[in-house]
């Protein structure tokens, strides 16, 4: 059946429904982990004792907490009757022996109030003996400290190519990571019943996972522990992974006291313990035709991973899979590895290295333009993908002439040729303020490189009054995925929205889920919901041809009623479903999905790891101070293609948010870690928001216009829509580069800005006084020498 013969005459998809928990959320009444946590008496509060060593030995006297009166017990590696061990790699102790990086939690105190935890945790010595430890990636580099595979993505003869191009530029791309800083920090809660059956309420996005975790510390089987995911308090990739040792650990606790235990960092424990975005280096070749045609590029991408490997294999495999971005590139070779040093274990975060790849070609792009003579937008524009062409890991870049489509769109939106003129009028009179615009495209691709991710299960009750209860696998974590299963339960059931109820997410209900990540939540689970819902629509469909007298062909499920094609009559849905209950026809079903034409080889890196791609583009413009390196964005528009959107309202907020905190990242964002050979080498210097700055009010556009591409259609995926939770994350690559425009006004034509990143006001200072003395010198910055260094030793 083609998905446009699918789509029922009154789709509930496509309505611009609001959140399903908008109301619970802005009158404080949502419930979050720790306050279930609080609705049982009893329950003992775990607090861990973290290491003040970066890297050494450890020896744990625990016995000083007991001393403190509400301790109830210690958790240390002597309780742990499975696997010492709460990574998907193996290699994250939870109790370890040797501390890896500052902040790393040793044990655990339970005590009957946070307060007697925390202060038995103050009474538990530690001593150390030191190792030497590595904190920067240089610092990685020069020990050859590396873990993981390394992966090349090659396509042509880069060499070759670079060798016959009409310019070649090089140079050294680097970045920072970047804190989640979900507002709900990690929390679990675990409860021990009766039976010996563990029950643990996880902030988690992979349920599945965090069972398989818990129950290889407690040394039992997955059917033994089950695991709940209410809702979280944002997530952004930080609860892919990093949640699972936190549900272990109240589980454990459960287990030993039997008593309720809960798990909740406060934000300084949260930023201290858990993984971030991985800051990368980058070093970079890149070969350009006498046209401004991109020839040849030649890189290596080194990852900070941090002190254990979690998810940055598949991070680094996206992020070279992401670094043609939207352009056409014929002969590329790129080399990535994963550095191993004594930080925290860097992990998912919205794009999952896809902004990490994107930022290597646009800061190349934005580099090379004024030496190539060539303006920004157009040497972005035609460089684009043309229809036909493939990435370098081999995949047909479906659809790609919505590039130029959507190009053309956010011009004409964003009124770009005269606001250009606007702004060269407006620099040529302003000395120390300038302004800048740019346009950046993204091609995202979605699907989990991993196939077996890409399946996905569901569960769907119609009762006898034709009430509907649905739960399926996805978790939802802000971002509005449970709205959407709503409408597409609706939708496919021929329901109005008030008609669908929705059951927390559990391993019980539905086994063997992933995690919701990498945007496919509603792919995924809107295609197993709508399975399940047209079994049960297919069975009613029976019993409701016999009591209208037509065929079953001929019944059609609409607006709350089942109606006979042609026919005035019609049954309330409700009726239908206790006739159906009174002729035993089942009225549950489990529904599957799994995406279809995938292949992918990771030993090669050549394949066709994704579904479809996601395409956009934004226009930022920009006003820079010359005295402080401030900057304002002034207008930010945005085409953003959701194909056919299952619910508008929720994809223009996740495009909105996704800028937000695609520009904190770029622009504000930065993590300081204590680089000195001092006592506290290896901590984390910005533990909070007080000393980590974030995107607020104040830094939002002054103008924000989002419009979702339209007629966009996607044929695979459910009812013609396209998956939003990260793509736009990529976005404000535009902002970046009308910094860098505003930049280069202050020095002459033709000069490379380099600019650092994150972009903060101070980087900006100093990128304006290079520029400045650009123009007095006459010389323009040029290329890192560590670039031919460092490719040469790929
Ligand atoms: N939106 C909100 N409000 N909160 C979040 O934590 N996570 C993002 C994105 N949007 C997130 C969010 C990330 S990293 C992903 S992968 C997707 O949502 C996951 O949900 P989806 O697959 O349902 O889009
Ligand atoms: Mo998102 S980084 O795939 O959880």
């Amino acid at each position: 059946m083609s998905a446009l013969a699918d789509r029922p005459a009154n789709p509930i998809v496509g309505d611009p429904a609001a959140h399903e928990s908008a109301r619970l959320h802005v009158t404080g009444a949502a419930m979050y982990t720790d306050d279930l946590a609080t609705q049982h008496p009893g329950t003992l509060t775990a607090w861990p004792v973290q290491s003040t060593n970066a890297h050494a030995k450890v020896r744990v006297d625990v016995s000083g907490a007991y001393e403190v009166p509400g301790v109830v017990h210690v958790l240390t590696a002597d309780d742990v009757p499975g696997v010492n061990d709460a990574g998907i790699k193996h290699d994250e102790p939870l109790f370890p022996s040797e501390a890896m990086f500052y902040g790393h939690a040793l044990v655990w105190v339970l005590g009957e109030t946070q307060e007697a935890a925390r202060k038995g945790a103050e009474k538990v010595t530690v001593e150390y003996e030191p190792l030497p430890s590595l904190i920067t990636v240089q610092d990685a580099v020069d020990a050859e400290s590396f873990q993981g595979i390394a992966r090349t993505v090659a396509r042509g003869d880069a060499a070759a190519a670079m060798v016959e191009a009409a310019h070649v530029f090089e140079g050294v791309s680097e970045f920072g990571g970047q804190e989640h800083f979900y507002l709900e920090t990690h929390a679990a809660f675990a409860i021990r019943d009766s039976e010996g059956q563990y029950f643990v309420q996880s902030s988690t996005q992979h349920p599945s996972e965090a069972q398989e975790i818990t129950a290889h510390v407690l040394g039992i089987t997955s059917s033994e522990v089950t695991v709940q995911s209410l809702r979280m308090g944002g997530a952004f990739g930080g609860k892919e992974m990093q949640s699972h040792g936190f549900a272990a650990i109240a589980a454990l606790g459960a287990k030993v006291t039997g008593r309720p235990v809960r798990v909740r960092l406060n934000r300084t424990q949260d930023i201290t313990m858990t993984g971030k975005r991985h800051p990368f280096h980058i070093s970079w070749k890149v070969g350009v035709d006498e046209n401004g045609y991109l020839q040849a590029l030649e890189t290596v991408l080194t990852c900070d991973g941090g002190w254990s490997l979690d998810l940055s294999e598949p991070v680094l495999g996206r992020a070279l899979c992401h670094l043609d971005n939207s352009y056409w590139i014929p002969n590329v070779h790129a080399h990535g590895r994963i550095a191993k040093t004594n930080k925290t274990s860097n992990t998912a975060f919205r794009g999952f290295g896809g902004p990490q790849g994107i930022f290597l070609i646009e800061d190349i792009l934005g580099r090379i333009a004024p030496q190539l003579g060539i303006d920004a937008i157009e040497l972005r524009r035609k460089n684009f993908y043309q229809p036909g062409q493939s990435t370098p890991y081999g995949q047909l870049v479906k659809d790609a002439d919505r590039l130029e489509t959507i190009w053309g769109q956010l011009s004409d939106e964003a009124d770009i040729e005269r606001r250009k003129a606007e702004i060269a009028e407006f620099n040529r009179t302003s000395p120390h303020i300038k302004r800048g615009l740019a346009m950046t495209p993204i091609k995202f691709g979605i699907s989990f490189n991993f196939a077996a991710f890409n399946q996905a299960g569901a569960l769907v009750h119609v009762y006898k009054d034709g009430s509907v209860l649905i739960n399926h696998g996805g978790t939802e974590m802000g971002q509005g995925l449970h709205t959407k299963m709503l409408q597409v339960a609706a939708t496919a059931l021929g329901l109005r929205l008030d008609q669908v109820r929705l059951a927390p997410t559990r391993t019980d209900k539905v086994p063997n889920t992933s995690a919701t990540a990498a945007s496919s939540g509603a792919d995924l689970n809107g295609g197993a919901v709508k399975n399940a819902c047209e079994q049960i629509r297919e069975r009613m469909a029976k019993v409701a041809g016999r009591l209208l007298g037509v065929d079953e062909r001929d019944v059609r499920f609409s607006g709350g009623f089942v109606a006979a094609l042609g026919k005035d009559t019609r049954l309330p849905f409700a009726e239908v479903a206790e006739a159906a209950y009174l002729q035993r026809v089942q009225l549950f079903a489990a529904g599957y999905y799994r995406t279809e034409g995938l292949h992918w080889n990771p030993e090669i890196m050549q394949g066709s790891p994704f579904k479809y791609f996601a395409y956009g583009a934004a226009a930022s413009e920009v006003e820079v101070d010359e005295f402080t390196g401030a900057y304002r964005v002034r207008r930010v528009d945005i085409v953003h293609d959701v194909g056919d959107s299952l619910s508008p309202m929720l994809d223009i907020g996740q495009i909105e948010g996704a800028y937000v905190q695609g520009l904190g990242w770029l622009t504000l964002e930065e993590l300081r870690w204590d680089e000195s050979d001092g006592p506290h080498r290896g901590r984390l210097q910005t533990q909070s928001a007080s000393t980590y700055k974030l995107p607020s009010f104040s830094e939002m556009p002054e103008q924000f216009h989002v419009r979702l591409f339209e007629n966009a259609r996607e044929d695979g995926a459910v009812y013609g829509s396209k998956a939003v939770g990260e793509p736009p994350f990529m976005l404000p690559f535009s902002a970046r580069e009308a910094i860098r425009q505003a930049v280069g006004e202050f020095g002459p034509k033709g000069h490379e800005v380099i600019l650092g990143s994150p972009a903060t006001p101070e980087a900006v200072f100093w990128a304006v006084q290079a520029a400045q003395q650009a123009g007095t010198t006459g010389d323009a910055p040029g290329a890192s020498e560590d670039a031919d260094r460092v490719l040469a030793g790929v």
